[in-house]
């Protein structure tokens, strides 16, 4: 990444020097230019100290879990391809692990991070070192932290930037801009999560919606640290968007800019032209804009969206302001963004739907054609009995649960990767239901509560190395039905199919794209409907699938999937690295 910089400079110092000298500096520039370009995989290192660090908003004080103090944290940088080190060091009271979001890991889960999925929390005084192995990523990823809900803080962009010698399949951007939305409890988040598990009803809805950690001017206390973007007149951004909320959906717009997507999670699209977004916890968008309007100021927004009217949710708006540089006066306020109302289901379904791979000669894609694995999950919210003699805050007195073909996932105690690796018993199963182990009415406005009570379980899925998978995610109005954005580890998939009501096995398939269809790893399943996604299981190891919405985690929405080694050397997981944190 230097080397672009330096060898700049010697090429313009060359100017000056004798002839001779001149064709000696030439050859240093032509072997350096070389050596630029074979500089394929670059290894990147940062240091990360979690850390509780004191933070102020909404004009309350409280000790937040951050990364080397930052919220967000900071943002890693590198090019596709590389490899990236981070030394995580835990400093904290409490245990912790850190996840790569949208990394496939290629053979190496060891760093991916779930706790008792893939390893044991790093303790408070250990440290952990993580090799984020690039592949065929490019554009923006995240990272976050992955056990509790400390990933409220704990989280961050991960950049990966075209190899050096390549470009974006479009102009390049003037600046890039991160967009980091986020949500902010004045209360202890820890305490917001043991509350929330404690009573068995929904978590109390945060204070206050963020953009790069800060609220707005739309809240008390907050108008002087609100976010700002410069742009030049004429000029193209790019925003480099995450949702890192905890518990919605968000709908984000910019007054009088459309938005151009160009990527989402990690992956090109193409260029799609739209007024507003709608962005799933997990997900990442690329997107430009073009400072083409009068100079003056203008807010970007993001609200949640909320399809379930009984849950209680944060209905308030964050805003940034886009202020064009220049001498001018600006109207009193920004200008404000028209937002699709918070309950707008087809809003959100119409944005997700309308994304396209770019599908070029220089990114192709590879949607698998033959399928040897159809799978059919469905995804429940579920309520289980309280404890004798208490009432808890889910329907009729009981608590709320989820399930994936009605099993409630367990999380053991020690990483089931370990004792995959290690061919230790007991630890988990391998039962995961191709099926739902009953089939009804999936959608329907009236379903018995007889429905409503899951089972509990540690099963996990186990593919063979290449299978073709078909995974259809058929959402169900069990108790009540949300919107799920659903999250694979270890794979990207291809988004082929979506719709509203019950997934038709015969005439749904008919209507499947498999031209240009997306390449994601958070894909939001909508209200009552379902998504069909494929993938080739070509990644050995133990990859967590789950809903993104981690009140849904925390009520067991996940489940595992085990990718067998394949034959050749270069098909099997690699061996662990010697600082696997133990239980
Ligand atoms: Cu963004 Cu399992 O994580
Ligand atoms: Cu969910």
């Amino acid at each position: 990444m230097v080397m672009n910089g330096s060898n700049f400079h010697i090429s313009r110092s060359v100017m000056n020097i004798h002839h001779h000298q001149q064709q000696l500096a030439l050859l240093v520039v032509v072997v350096l230019l070389g050596l630029m370009m074979q500089s394929e995989a670059a290894v990147v290192r940062y240091n990360f100290v979690v850390q509780e660090t004191n933070y102020t908003r909404l004009c309350s004080s409280k000790n937040i879990l951050t990364v080397n103090g930052q919220y967000p944290g900071p943002t890693i940088s590198a090019r596709r391809g590389d490899t990236v080190i981070v030394h995580v060091v835990n400093q904290a009271t409490q245990n912790i692990t850190i996840h790569w979001h949208g990394v496939k890991l290629p053979r190496y889960p060891w760093s991916d991070g779930p706790e008792f999925i893939t390893q044991c929390p790093i303790q408070p005084g250990s440290r952990f070192t993580q090799k984020i192995i690039l592949s065929d990523e490019e554009g923006t990823l995240w990272w976050h932290a992955h056990s509790d809900w400390s990933r409220a803080t704990v989280h961050g962009l991960l950049v990966v930037s075209p190899k050096t010698g390549t470009a974006f399949p479009f102009p390049k951007p003037h600046a890039e801009v991160p967009v980091i939305l986020g949500d902010w409890w004045k209360n202890d988040i820890q305490t917001v999560m043991e509350d929330f598990m404690r009573r068995g009803g929904d978590p109390a809805p945060s204070d206050a919606l963020t953009i790069n950690g800060q609220p707005g001017d739309l809240y008390n206390c907050s108008r002087p640290q609100t976010t700002r973007v410069n742009v030049d007149r004429g000029k193209t951004y790019m925003l480099r968007m995450v949702n890192a909320a905890m518990n919605n959906i968000m709908f984000f717009a910019i007054a009088d800019h459309d938005l151009i997507v160009v990527g989402t999670d990690g992956a090109y699209t193409k260029p799609l032209k739209t007024s507003y977004v709608a962005i799933s916890p997990g997900q990442t968008i690329d997107a430009l804009i073009v400072a083409n309007q009068p100079r003056n100021h203008y807010y970007m927004a993001g609200k949640f969206y909320n399809s379930n009217p009984r849950s209680v949710f944060d209905n308030s708006t964050t805003t940034a302001v886009v202020q064009y540089n220049g001498n001018y006066t600006a109207s009193p306020s920004p200008v404000f963004p028209l937002l699709p109302a918070f309950n707008d289901r087809n809003a959100s379904a119409n944005f997700t739907n309308s994304l396209r791979s770019l599908a070029s000669k220089e990114h192709p894609i590879d949607v698998p054609m033959t399928i040897t694995r159809k799978l059919l999950y469905t995804l429940s919210i579920n309520t289980l009995p309280c404890a004798s003699n208490t009432t808890c805050g889910g329907p009729r007195g009981n608590r709320f649960a989820a399930s994936i073909n009605n099993i409630t996932f367990d999380a053991p105690r020690t990483s089931i990767l370990g004792a995959y690796y290690r061919g230790m018993n007991g630890v988990y199963g391998d039962d995961f239901p191709d099926n739902p182990p009953f089939v009804f009415n999936y959608t329907s406005a009236n379903l018995s509560t007889s429905l409503q009570t899951p089972m509990n379980g540690t099963e996990v899925k186990v593919l063979k190395y290449n299978d073709t998978v078909e995974l259809v995610f058929q959402g169900t109005n069990v108790v009540s039905g949300v919107d799920h954005p659903m999250h694979l580890h270890g794979y990207s998939f291809y988004v082929v199919g979506s719709g509203f009501g019950n997934f038709d096995r015969q005439r749904d398939p008919l209507s499947y794209n498999l031209i240009d269809p997306p390449l994601q790893q958070t894909i939001a399943v909508p209200q009552n409907g379902w998504t069909a996604i494929r993938f080739r299981a070509n990644n050995p190891g133990v990859w967590f699938m789950h809903c993104h919405f981690e009140r849904h985690v925390s009520w067991g929405m996940e489940m595992v999937f085990i990718v067998r080694n394949g034959k050749r050397a270069n098909e099997r997981i690699l061996p662990p690295p010697k600082d696997m944190p133990k239980c």
